[in-house]
């Protein structure tokens, strides 16, 4: 019979890249607190309507990239394929906007999206997200790109950088979007199929098709950002400002437009080199008028997504793997000495210390060579004679010395060397 294998574009995260994941998700944990952020958890299936209606019937994400399920009564669901969404109706469903501690909010799990699998590009893949509530102000837009900056910096990420773009609002880019109608209608014997539908379903998205005769095309296209109205030129500008003064180095990219219908005004991405093809770390923006859309009060908002498996593969291009407190390990020789070990592993693992030990009677040799392939800087060997005595060896496998200490100081006296070997 055949082996199972997991699904295509979905990986396990085996317990040897765990560390960077715990460590990317521990480090942002303690980042976003400090900026008020406060986790929030959704369920990863929700009504694909929430989806279509939030996303955009006429983006790729909804058109062919979900994964969608028929349930018994008919209603369609959808793996979540990003998180606002789903935070956007959680924030409406329990009026948290009454709560003043409740603005700001931040998730990280697992997303879907139907996708060609490829380096830094999966079906299931995980983002860290964040979203904040309730503020118009530029001053919050420039906030969230310093805080999603300094998370990078605190991690170790150096190779990226911060393109900024204003998508104008609902008095400006309609008129834009008639403009840019009028031009692809010009050019339209030079568009691909897909830009030839999208010229009247979505036509900001030409800007992100692959395809090189669009590409040239879109080149000699009127830009957005030329045509956004007062107030948003006067918003994007003050963005401007408050990232200088935050010290934020951003490039301006008119042609950005993101993969999301939802967004007004500020969008940004963190953009590398060293990705090949999948070159966005992470992108957000304002989505002023979507908690309104999804039948919300009037609330603005604004936030990103990082791709966590982009984030790590770039960071271990750029430092060795964290390295965890090696184990403790507890070599046992006869039948007293091994049940003694076995209450005394956890002994000291009540004390706070990582312990393994040898369940399986093996040779000494063969528990040395263990504990050294562990990493065990100390080992604790007990034979049965030692237990006689009430006594343990204790070997330091750096310093390759060896003393005996009574068996009762054991698990303090291990604990006060790992501190001070720490
Ligand atoms: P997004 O640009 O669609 O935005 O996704 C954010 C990030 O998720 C991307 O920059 C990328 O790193 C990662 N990502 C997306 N698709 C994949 C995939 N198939 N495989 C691996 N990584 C992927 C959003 O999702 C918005 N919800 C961001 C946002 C939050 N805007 C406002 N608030």
């Amino acid at each position: 019979m055949e082996n199972i294998q997991a699904v295509k574009g979905m990986n396990d995260i085996l317990p040897d890249q765990i560390g960077w994941w715990q460590f990317v998700e521990s480090t942002t944990r303690k980042l976003f607190e400090r900026f008020g952020y406060r986790e929030i958890r959704t369920p990863v299936l929700e009504k694909l309507e929430l989806f279509a209606r939030s996303i955009g019937e006429s983006t790729d994400i909804v058109e062919k990239e979900m994964y969608t399920i028929a349930d018994s009564r008919g209603e369609w669901l959808a793996l979540r394929p990003e998180a606002t969404a789903s935070i956007v109706r959680a924030f409406i469903q329990h009026n948290l906007q009454a709560d003043p501690l409740a603005r700001k909010f931040y998730a990280i799990g697992p997303m879907f999206r139907h996708e060609r699998p490829q380096k830094g590009r999966y079906r299931q893949f995980h983002q860290i997200d964040a979203e904040a509530f309730g503020v118009e102000d530029p001053m919050l837009d420039a906030e969230v790109m310093y805080m999603l900056g300094l998370l990078l910096r605190k991690l170790g990420l150096t190779a990226v950088v911060l393109h900024i773009n204003s998508l104008g609002c609902t008095e400006c880019r309609p008129v834009f979007r008639e403009r840019l109608t009028a031009f692809l209608e010009q050019n339209v014997g030079r568009l691909c199929p897909d830009c030839q539908r999208r010229r009247h379903t979505n036509p900001l998205r030409t800007f992100d098709c692959k395809v090189d005769r669009c590409q040239a095309v879109l080149a000699e296209a009127p830009l957005l950002l030329d045509s956004i109205c007062g107030h948003c030129a006067e918003h994007f500008s003050r963005v401007k400002g408050y990232l200088e003064d935050l010290r934020t180095p951003y490039v301006i990219n008119p042609r950005m437009v993101r993969g999301l219908d939802y967004y007004t005004r500020t969008t940004f991405e963190i953009i590398t080199d060293r990705l090949g093809a999948q070159n966005a770390v992470g992108g957000g923006g304002r989505y002023d008028g979507l908690v309104r859309d999804l039948g919300g009060p009037d609330v603005p908002g604004i936030g990103f997504a990082i791709g966590m498996e982009r984030l790590i593969l770039l960071l271990q291009q750029e430092q060795p793997a964290p390295v965890g407190v090696p184990p403790v390990f507890i070599a046992v020789l006869g039948e007293r000495a091994r049940h003694r070990g076995f209450l005394l592993s956890q002994e000291i693992r009540e004390l706070g210390l990582e312990v393994e030990l040898d369940y399986e009677r093996r040779s000494l040799k063969s528990q040395m060579r263990r504990a050294d392939k562990l990493g065990s800087r100390y080992v604790l060997i007990l034979g049965d004679d030692e237990i006689e005595r009430n006594q343990a060896q204790l070997r330091d496998m750096q310093e390759k010395t060896q003393s005996v200490l009574p068996l009762s100081d054991a698990p303090a006296q291990l604990k006060q060397l790992m501190i001070s070997a720490a």
